[in-house]
């Protein structure tokens, strides 16, 4: 007798498998004999692994508009309207609201989550706070915190002492942000003393790195290096790399082999960065979003990240990936079918990779964390941001939704539509 049993699903890799459940883990995958406690039918819907977000900021979230909206839009502004909120804010605002984002996510299926919290005030209360909230989520969420220094390690007096602090306090990864130190020798001198760090304490390392639209910055460059020096491979990301988006071509063709060279991956936020980034051109204006299709080409593991829902830098957001995903395919034109599909495993098996999730998978022997969408594939779920019929975490059925046909009222036409349309093509070869 299994737990749970998930009837007739089509996997993302287009197989039609039930998938059965004991505890915690997946225990026989394809056609399954045997009765379960549970079974879901799911009847041709699309099976996947659960959504992951390598990059979002879990202390800022949901506080939008205080204490005042962006007004310029902007990286700056909304760095120094945090500046002003994360000390007024408290503990028990910050898991409150952290807790309520948590809830949205489990409900779209979003079941990893890598989150930067800020290491810069001397109370570390943001720290405090998400640290809880980890502990609170534990059961249905994997929630990794990222030691960022948001005002610099060097800008404050303090900055690098709270970050060791933060990660003596527990917190996974070591963060920094080099393109917002004084000088570009100091954003330098950062990234190697972070690497060191990281390679120290055994731990990963995820920097925001030239979140800038300067063609000039040079930080992807030093971090690739150091990741080389220090063997930290796949444990190492850099996040954003918008400067790659205006950089000199012949200078990128030197960088891609170098980033490739280091084996770390690239989390572009494709609704951030195309918000933030162009803000100071006038036309035409610069979309800001890293290279991902030259990444990719050089074999880099590439993921999208969600950065912001709800907060001084983004003002929308709704914890689907989709979403997400959704906006990177377009902006980074990733529209051949190839390249949707791969869109989908960007948010959820590349980022896993990102985030060195074990068990991670749909596999015997994974953890059974997954989910049902309203779609027939990967590549209609993006186009519709399907619903999620059911979420499972851990062997537990943690969210249901009941599918929403449209009624309509059109003389000779049918009672009621869905949006699906099993026709999808499949990719040319
Ligand atoms: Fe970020």
């Amino acid at each position: 007798m299994f737990d749970l049993l998930i009837r007739g699903g089509t996997l993302p890799d287009g197989s039609v498998a039930d998938i059965a459940i004991t505890g915690e883990r997946i225990v026989a995958t394809g056609r399954v004999e045997g009765e379960a406690r549970e079974v879901i039918d799911a009847a041709g819907d699309l099976v996947a692994p659960p959504f992951v977000d390598p990059h979002f900021h879990m202390d800022a979230t949901l506080s939008y508009g205080l204490p005042r909206v962006n007004a310029s839009g902007t990286l700056l502004e909304g760095i120094a309207l945090w500046g002003a909120l994360r000390d007024i804010a408290t503990v028990d605002e910050m898991i409150a609201r952290a807790l309520t984002y948590c809830d949205w996510a489990a409900a779209m299926g979003l079941l990893a989550i890598r989150s930067h919290v800020d290491t810069t005030p001397d109370h570390l209360r943001g720290v405090e706070a998400m640290l809880e909230v980890k502990r609170q989520v534990a059961g249905y969420i994997d929630l990794q915190l990222v030691a960022f220094p948001q005002d610099g390690l060097y800008r404050t007096a303090t900055g690098r002492e709270n970050l060791i602090r933060a990660l003596d306090m527990g917190v996974d990864v070591v963060g920094g942000i080099p393109h917002f130190e004084r000088t570009m020798e100091d954003g330098r001198e950062s990234v190697k003393d972070l690497a060191r760090i990281a390679a120290e304490r055994g731990l990963m390392l995820d920097i925001h790195c030239d979140e800038t639209d300067d063609p000039l910055s040079r930080h992807v460059e030093v971090l690739a290096a150091e990741v080389t020096r220090h063997g930290l491979g796949r444990r190492a990301a850099g996040s954003h790399l918008t400067s790659m988006h205006s950089m000199d071509n012949y200078y990128v063709s030197k960088l891609l082999p170098l980033i490739a060279e280091s084996g770390m991956t690239a989390i572009p936020n494709p609704l951030i960065n195309i918000t933030l980034q162009g803000r100071h051109d006038s036309f035409p204006k610069r979309r800001g979003l890293t290279r991902v299709k030259e990444l990719q080409a050089h074999g880099i593991t590439v993921g999208w990240g969600q950065d912001c829902v709800l907060d001084p830098w983004y003002s929308l957001g709704t914890a689907d990936m989709l979403d997400v995903a959704f906006m990177g395919l377009h902006v980074a034109q990733m529209t051949h079918p190839d390249e949707m599909a791969r869109c989908f495993r960007m948010v959820t098996a590349d980022n896993a990779a990102i985030m060195g999730l074990d068990g991670y998978g749909l596999g015997v022997g994974d953890i059974a964390s997954l989910v049902v969408l309203d779609a027939g594939s990967p590549t209609e779920a993006l186009r519709l941001r399907a619903e999620r019929l059911a979420v499972v975490a851990r062997g537990k059925v943690i969210a249901r939704r009941a599918r929403g046909d449209a009624q309509l009222s059109l003389p000779g036409r049918p009672a009621s539509v869905r949006r699906r349309h099993d026709g999808v093509p499949a990719a040319p070869r």
